[in-house]
């Protein structure tokens, strides 16, 4: 939600600028806005509601000029509707000042009452007008827009990050973080603020992630970090793994193509390093230390959306790898309701941004009531890694469309890493076993990318059911949270109501829905598992073909018993039970996507989704 970028140095800005936001679409947004300051000290500003294209073809009608620092926004609505008046920027000090803003200022009400009362008067709806008249009202009585940002961030509750810039101060954007984002790029001669490194990695892929509470000053020489306070902070710098080539497009119809077709690359990138011989050693979790993994007596995996649907996969693994009970919790719901947490609980957060807020507060949650803390994130320099014991990062490389793909199956794989880690120290497989499920994770790449071969029938069937209203998911043991990924896609993308189910379940309610023609996926297990599920879900396939069902089954190449009942049969490789999610969840992502594009619908940003979801 909410991008954000920042810019000092010799090109032009407005250039800068408009292209960090391009980059920064993904997360989600409903308007966007530029603030330049000229090569004669003016305060430019440029803002509108609707997509980046409105923001360009307003600069193009209504040129600003351009110089050598500028912010950019692009506004996922809070408070206020996605107007252009609402937009960001927001000025301060007569126009001479112009602020952005991510998050949601929680006392913005007490402060905006202060400020009327003094004669302040507002144009927007919006909290981040408030931010902007009070670091005003604290630049005129400082003259020094660092001491001024200072003050005015530290009379700030909520979740923030801020930028700024003052026209009297042309070389400068001040910059703070509470709760959100906020990236810098190490340029030469130039600096780079960003809610991620999309932001700038065109220009430079050295970075520093600002942390909670924390200041930043650039000018195109210099780069300052303090706390609120105003004391120095020491910073790390850290190299971004991919390049500018790898967050564009690169000839895909869509970002979301582009990333289904990354899965076996995301899944061998996400093992590369931590396979030794026959068995996993994850330096990561190395270095967090065997005793610890060897005295957790409870997993707790909290996660939201897909990644939360990641970690109900690897929660049958882990259990019959490493013998330790693990539930899965949507973060927003852990967190509130006391949940149980002992010194020898091991929390597992998966976040593919690392930002989302829920996950973020959930880990602090569960730091502060003694838990370890393991993150299962693809984003360098994001914020929940930092609030970790430690890290296991997935190397998807840069996911861009909204819903997410080969992010999920690259946390699987490191979840499934981390299983297998964890039973190594533990003890509770042995050599023999361990090579086995080592060479099943070795064999997945390769299986993806046969699976996406049957990409065009999965189109056509697609195309086929564009007026379709209702969708059902079935699946079990592993395949459950496979029919709810598959469905929650549908919804994602196509807009269409869809549900998945255990098919367990289907006699105690579902089964009532079922009419004649109700298309329904069925992730149907493998005949070769060892208390082999098949023969009860084909049973459902009876049982539901029976009314009316219209039976599409994601089964293993080979299975006959599936095929006098079903409609559509997608093949997937023979994989060991627990690997089959792995590829069961490739025709449904493909599914949802050519819906989509069948409806004529935006794959990439669907309405109302936003990537990265920084507020709770
Ligand atoms: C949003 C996105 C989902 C994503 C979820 C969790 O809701 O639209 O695609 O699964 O956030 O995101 P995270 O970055 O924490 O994995």
């Amino acid at each position: 939600m909410c991008g954000i970028v920042g810019y000092v140095g010799d090109k032009k800005s407005l250039e800068v600028l408009v292209g960090g936001l391009r980059r920064l679409e993904y997360r989600g947004y409903d308007s966007a806005g530029v603030a330049v300051i000229d090569d004669h000290g003016e305060l430019g500003v440029a803002k509108k509601s609707g997509k980046l294209v409105k923001l360009t073809d307003e600069l193009a009608a209504h040129p600003i000029g351009d110089g050598r620092a500028g912010i950019g926004h692009t506004r996922w609505a809070t408070h206020g509707g996605p107007t252009d008046v609402n937009a960001h920027p927001h000025l301060g000090d007569d126009g001479k000042l112009a602020l952005i803003h991510n998050g949601i200022i929680e006392n913005f009400s007490e402060l905006k009452a202060e400020l009327l009362a003094e004669g302040y008067s507002f144009t927007s709806e919006t909290d981040t007008e408030v931010a902007a008249a009070l670091l005003g009202r604290e630049y005129r009585a400082t003259g020094d827009l660092r001491a001024a940002f200072q003050s005015t961030v530290g009379r700030l509750d909520g979740a923030f990050t801020l930028l700024a810039l003052h026209s009297d101060e042309p070389n400068l954007v001040v910059g703070a973080r509470r709760n959100s984002p906020l990236v810098i790029g190490i340029g030469d001669g130039e600096n780079f603020l960003g809610s991620d490194v999309a932001a700038f990695v065109q220009y430079t892929r050295t970075a520093m992630a600002v942390g909670q509470d924390q200041i930043v000053a650039i000018t195109p020489e210099s780069v300052t970090v303090t706390d609120f306070a105003g004391a120095p902070v020491e910073m790390e710098t850290f190299q971004v793994e991919w390049d500018a080539a790898a967050a564009d497009k690169g000839g895909w119809s869509s970002f979301m193509a582009k990333e289904v077709a990354e899965q076996p690359d995301a899944v061998a990138n996400t093992l590369r390093g931590r396979i030794v011989g026959d068995a996993v050693v994850v330096p990561e979790l190395t270095a967090f230390g065997d005793e610890v993994l060897a005295g957790i007596r409870r997993i707790v995996i909290i996660a939201c959306g897909t990644a939360a649907y990641a970690g109900m996969t690897a929660q049958y693994a882990i259990e019959k790898w490493a013998r330790v009970p693990v539930t899965i919790e949507l973060s927003h719901e852990f967190r509130y309701r006391e949940p149980v947490i002992t010194d020898d609980t091991l929390v597992i957060s998966i976040s593919q941004s690392g930002e989302t807020m829920d996950t973020l507060m959930a880990v602090k949650y569960a730091r502060e009531a003694g838990a370890r803390v393991i993150s299962i994130c693809n984003t360098q320099g994001a914020t929940i890694p930092r609030e970790s014991d430690a890290v296991v990062y997935t190397h998807a490389g840069p996911e861009v469309a909204v819903a997410s793909t080969k992010a999920f199956v690259a946390q699987i794989t490191a979840l499934y890493l981390f299983g297998l880690h964890l039973a190594r120290v533990r003890g509770t497989l042995s050599a023999a076993e361990q090579a086995v499920q080592v060479a099943e994770l070795i064999a997945v790449p390769a299986k993806i990318a046969t699976v996406l071969e049957s990409s065009a029938s999965i189109a056509q069937l697609a195309h086929w059911m564009a007026d379709t209203r209702s969708v059902l998911f079935l699946g079990r043991n592993v395949g459950f949270p496979i029919a709810m990924e598959g469905a929650l896609k549908l919804k994602e993308l196509a807009y269409i109501h869809a549900e998945g189910f255990a098919a367990g379940e289907l006699k105690h309610g579902p089964i009532a829905l079922i009419e004649p023609g109700q298309p329904v996926f069925v992730v149907v297990p493998s005949p070769r598992g060892s208390a082999s599920l098949h023969p009860k879900v084909v049973s459902n396939i009876q049982e539901i073909r029976a009314r009316g069902a219209r039976v599409i089954a994601i089964a293993e190449q080979g299975d006959a018993a599936v095929l006098p009942f079903a409609d559509e049969v997608v093949h997937i490789p023979l994989a060991a039970p627990l690997f089959e999610p792995l590829l069961a969840v490739i025709p449904l992502q493909i599914f949802a996507m050519e819906l989509s594009i069948a409806k004529g619908l935006d794959v990439d940003q669907p309405r109302n989704l936003a990537k990265s979801v920084t507020v709770e």
